[in-house]
């Protein structure tokens, strides 16, 4: 075996995470693994596989339940090169666990939210120093970037622990790319439109009046709008993120975007988990009206998600998602 981790440093931490049940919530993100738009990670994999050396360390930085680490070592054999997931949810990192406990190549640490501070830890302070001292081979991001509020901060970190000759490889389908094509979709967009499709069916459909009074209810609105905006951030273009990372001193090496296929059953399925900041204001979501809804009220908002989405995309069986991949090398001093 390759020496993958520095002595004393321990893959799994001792942390009360490790010791907690399997949760529903990374049970259900984890059914992903199995949807077809979860191809967005195969170019990933190709990149990576074809960067790694024997003896590397890899950072999976947001790796969530380990489905990119998976696909990764599936792609790699028995070579031996190592993944670090670092991620902020315990739950995820839970299940993460649960699947790689006995893969010497796979370690964990979980970033704390510092309520104090009002900030996610760095990168820095949640690695052993001999990890910080090895430094990282590759740094990858999948399916998160668009999600991090301190993005400067992150791309800082990234660059303190990337060794000079490593790569950082991103990528997410919720990038405006300037040449995304008129019939491409960037897969979160899909949630305001079904807002408004379904405020449609609401407001001309009988079976559907009772939510109507709602409605006229400014503040109930608004507020149902901002939750809406917290589960599904507002998209930032690709300059934005091009911008953030030359200014942390990375050069840019390559940008793609490539056309996901993502099965209409499949996003219906993955958004119904979230029918609460979806459609929300369909009986009032319970972090704005502090009640849960009843079970009546969960039928009709999936009842309204699925004829949006007909509507929306014609009864196709799928649509094309925009997913956009950046590679990064650090710059050099
Ligand atoms: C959509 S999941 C993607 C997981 C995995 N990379 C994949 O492709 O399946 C997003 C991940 O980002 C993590 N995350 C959310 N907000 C974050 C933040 N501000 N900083 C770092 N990670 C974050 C979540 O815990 C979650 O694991």
């Amino acid at each position: 075996m390759a020496v993958i981790w520095p002595e004393g440093v321990d893959r799994i931490p001792a942390d009360r995470w490790t010791g907690e049940p399997l949760e529903g919530l990374a049970l259900n993100y984890d059914t992903v693994e199995n949807h077809g738009w979860y191809a967005n990670l195969d170019h990933t994999v190709d990149q990576l596989a074809a960067f790694a050396r024997r003896g590397d360390l890899f950072v999976d930085y947001s790796g969530g339940t380990g489905i990119l680490a998976k696909r990764l070592l599936d792609r790699l054999g028995d070579k031996e090169v190592g993944i670090l997931i670092v991620d902020s949810s315990p739950k995820f990192l839970r299940l993460a666990l649960e699947k790689f406990k006995k893969d010497e190549r796979v370690g964990f640490r979980r970033i704390r939210y510092l309520k104090e501070e009002g900030r996610l830890q760095r990168l820095d302070e949640v690695l052993d120093p001999a990890l910080r001292e090895r430094g990282a081979d590759a740094i990858v991001s999948t399916n998160a970037i668009h999600l991090y509020y301190g993005l400067e901060d992150t791309v800082r970190s990234w660059r303190e622990l990337l060794r000079p000759t490593g790569r950082l490889y991103i990528q997410s389908g919720n990038i405006r790319h300037p040449d995304i094509p008129d019939d491409e979709w960037i897969i979160d967009e899909t949630v305001e439109v079904i807002h408004q499709v379904a405020l449609g069916i609401v407001e001309e459909d009988d079976r559907f009046a009772k939510y109507r009074a709602a409605l006229a209810d400014t503040e109930y609105r608004d507020a149902h709008d901002a939750l809406r905006k917290k589960y599904f951030l507002p998209v930032r273009p690709l300059e934005y993120y091009l911008d953030t990372l030359r200014k942390g001193d990375f050069d840019v090496t390559a940008v793609e975007r490539r056309r996901i296929p993502a099965r209409v059953e499949e996003w219906y399925e993955f958004l119904s988990v979230y029918h609460e900041g979806v459609l929300g204001w369909v009986g009032g979501a319970e972090k704005i009206v502090g009640a849960e809804p009843t079970d009546e009220v969960v039928t009709d908002r999936l009842q309204l998600m699925r004829e949006a989405m007909e509507q929306i995309f014609r009864g196709a069986f799928e649509f094309g998602a925009s997913w956009s991949y950046i590679t990064c090398e650090p710059r050099a001093d």
